[in-house]
């Protein structure tokens, strides 16, 4: 054999089944990434063969298909589905008796994934593609030890992939094109978003770009250039807010005004040069330009810049008004200080204090007033700690205060960053009921103040009930105050 020969050629494929025929799938791996492989199968109304080599895998799969099924049906994906269509099997030969795919999920060690898919191609018909979930290894040199490498592709997901729709689809030196195209067309079919590439880069495309930002932040903590907070403000409060609608080429093409991506590149062409990242640029030639900016016309077809801002903007205010609702509504980040309240004396309730968190911030840069009653609120599950009201009590006594009135005046700013402290007042106590005044402050500022009053209820009867002995007990150790604005509005 000299140089010049050339390779041997691919084997012809067989002919691959039907994409809308196939009824079975097998996971090989159902950990995180191959549970939510497992879990995505099932909502596509496959009949899904696990094997997973760890004992309680089953019972690791049962739990994360609880999380991953509401998730989906939030998302309409799992209508006339059986979440129960699965099996998990100790002998790799059976999970894939009948199976029409296999996705190979297993830990990221190359010795590990040659010798499992050399095992899974031995035990299946060469007409089954086989596809891994690697994060970073070639097909070509996974592959090295199979008998039948021209059905084997990469099928590279992200993580949840019962929710994420990315899937990179790429072959190796040995996998048939006709293999990649099955691929790319069965993943199209179950409604993944897929990229068919068509050359072997190590991370693929979307892992090389979260490498490039992951190793730049990783820097910048290491040469104390940026926190890990402003690391992670910077993208969600920033570019993040852009890329759910174009990615970082389009965007850039409105970076450039109305001579999109052309006046970008020769504007901005220069600062290539700039010290602005420890990943050198590639020179900027003319072919380069040229192309980034046919790909930029080509991916914005018929839309004018005009169009494209509309479509971003429009995406910002829904995505700005999600993440405001989710953060009032989800189970709010619990304040750093609230599990160490500043205790003056026994006599007096705590002082509350936590930081004015990016979601609290409304579109003029100063805290929504939403956020100052859930600051508040957060004062007062303080205070009915301190009494003696806390979950425990909550829980075994099925009995809690009730908030039936609260005045707040909104006396001052608070910004991003501020510390914001409150200080709660008992104006008065009955043996049912309990008035308290709050102050909040930002260093010696006073932004706001609250008046509450609030009932104790018995749940299971919905009747307003006295406070048990140990409580009433706490409460009249704390010494009342009255501060001058209280009972303006409310008493
Ligand atoms: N976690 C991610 O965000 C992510 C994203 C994309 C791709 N991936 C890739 O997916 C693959 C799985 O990663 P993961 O995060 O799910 O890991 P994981 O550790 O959560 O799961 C791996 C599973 O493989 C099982 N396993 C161990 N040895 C095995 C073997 N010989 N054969 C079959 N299964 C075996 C383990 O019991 C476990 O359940 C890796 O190749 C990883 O690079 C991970």
């Amino acid at each position: 054999m000299t140089d010049s020969t050339p390779a041997d050629p691919i084997p012809d494929s067989p002919a691959f089944p039907d994409v809308a025929a196939i009824d079975t799938v097998t996971c090989v791996g159902a950990g995180t990434i191959g549970g939510g492989w497992a879990a995505y199968f099932l909502a596509q109304g496959f009949r899904v063969k696990i094997w997973d080599p760890a004992p309680d895998a089953g019972d690791k799969f049962t739990r994360l298909l609880d999380a991953a099924w509401p998730a989906m049906a939030e998302l309409d994906m799992v209508e006339g589905a059986d979440r129960t269509a699965w099996s998990i099997h100790t002998d790799l030969a059976e999970a894939i008796t009948g199976t029409g795919f296999v996705q190979e999920s297993a830990p990221e060690d190359l010795a590990l994934k040659r010798g499992l898919l050399a095992q899974i191609d031995g035990l299946c018909p060469p007409n089954i593609v086989i596809s891994s979930s690697t994060s970073g290894y070639s097909m070509t040199e996974m592959a090295t030890e199979a008998a039948h490498p021209e059905r084997l592709v990469v099928g590279h997901p992200f993580n949840p992939p019962y929710l994420i729709p990315l899937v990179e689809v790429v072959g190796g030196q040995s996998t048939s094109a006709a293999a990649v195209d099955w691929a790319a067309d069965f993943f199209t079919h179950i409604g993944k978003s897929v990229i068919r590439m068509d050359r072997e880069v190590p991370g693929f495309i979307a892992n090389r770009l979260q490498e490039a930002q992951w190793r730049e932040a990783l820097h910048m903590v290491a040469q104390g250039e940026a926190t890990v907070e402003q690391i992670d403000r910077s993208i969600t409060d920033g570019p993040g807010l852009r890329w759910p609608f174009q990615g970082p080429m389009l965007t850039f093409h409105l970076a450039g005004g109305e001579g999109g991506m052309a006046h970008m590149l020769d504007h901005f062409g220069p600062s290539l040069k700039s010290p602005w990242t420890r990943l050198s640029a590639p020179e900027l030639s003319q072919q380069l330009r040229d192309d980034v900016v046919a790909g930029c016309d080509i991916e914005a077809g018929e839309r004018s810049i005009a169009d494209l801002v509309a479509h971003r903007d429009a995406g910002i205010i829904a995505l700005r008004r999600l993440t405001t609702q989710l953060a009032a509504t989800a189970v709010p980040a619990r304040p750093q200080s609230a599990s160490t309240p500043t205790t003056v004396s026994e006599s007096q309730l705590n002082t509350y204090s936590t930081e004015a968190a990016p979601e609290w911030i409304d579109y003029n840069g100063h805290m929504s007033e939403a956020y100052y009653v859930l600051v508040f609120g957060f004062a007062t599950d303080q205070v009915m700690d301190q009494l003696g009201l806390d979950a425990g009590y909550r829980e075994s006594q099925k009995a809690s205060l009730y908030t039936v009135e609260s005045h707040i005046r909104y006396l001052d700013e608070a910004a991003l960053g501020d510390r914001l402290t409150v200080v709660p007042h008992l104006v008065s106590a009955g043996d049912k009921k309990l008035h308290f005044a709050y102050e909040m402050f930002v260093g010696d500022r006073l932004v706001s103040t609250e008046e509450i009053m609030a009932l104790h209820v018995d749940q299971t009867t919905d009747r307003v009930v006295p406070f048990p002995d140990t409580v009433a007990d706490r409460i009249s150790q704390i010494t009342t105050e009255r501060p001058d604005w209280v009972g303006r509005s409310i008493g």
